[in-house]
């Protein structure tokens, strides 16, 4: 599949949110990592949603705020981490998630993750007025899209 990157989207409602997380569930594969990153409320869960719907993994894809990382069955199955919590690299690496076999998405890993992940997609998502979003995608380490 031609995708360049960077990306740079508009998106205006959570529903848009949605399918372009569905679009990018068809650029990974097990062993992905995509970085999410963006203030409280940009739509960083909604996407993820949509990235599990696009993979076709069981369970609905909500906030994992009472859990840092939840795991969704699939083949590749979705790894969905929020870092909110977590103050260093190491924390998050004592989580000891079985990167390798699933597409691993991560709120807040901006700083975090990028020891772990030296090849990822980052999706940065900027609030603009009302329900308008900005969001932008770039490949990081030689990422490259499947498919
Ligand atoms: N264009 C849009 N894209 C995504 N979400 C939108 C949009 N417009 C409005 N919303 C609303 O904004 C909220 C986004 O919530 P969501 O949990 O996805 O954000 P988040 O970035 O994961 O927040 P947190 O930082 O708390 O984890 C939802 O209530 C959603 O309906
Ligand atoms: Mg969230």
């Amino acid at each position: 599949m031609k995708v360049s990157f960077p990306i740079s989207r508009e998106i205006s409602t959570p529903a848009m949110m949605e399918e372009l997380g569905k679009e990018i569930a068809s650029w990974v594969g097990a062993g992905d990592v995509v970085v999410l990153s963006g203030p409280l409320g940009a739509g960083k869960t909604t996407l993820t949603r949509g990235i599990g719907l696009g993979l076709g993994v069981d369970g609905p894809v909500t906030s994992p705020t009472f859990v840092i990382a939840r795991e969704h069955k699939g083949a590749p199955a979705l790894i969905h981490v929020d870092a909110y919590r977590l103050g260093s690299a190491l924390e998050l690496d004592d989580l000891d998630l079985d990167l390798a076999s699933a597409v691993t998405v991560v709120e807040w890993g901006s700083g975090l993750v990028e020891p772990l992940a030296p090849t990822r997609l980052e999706v940065s998502i900027d609030r603009g007025d009302d329900d308008l979003r900005q969001v932008s995608i770039v490949a990081v380490g030689g990422f490259s899209v499947k498919g």
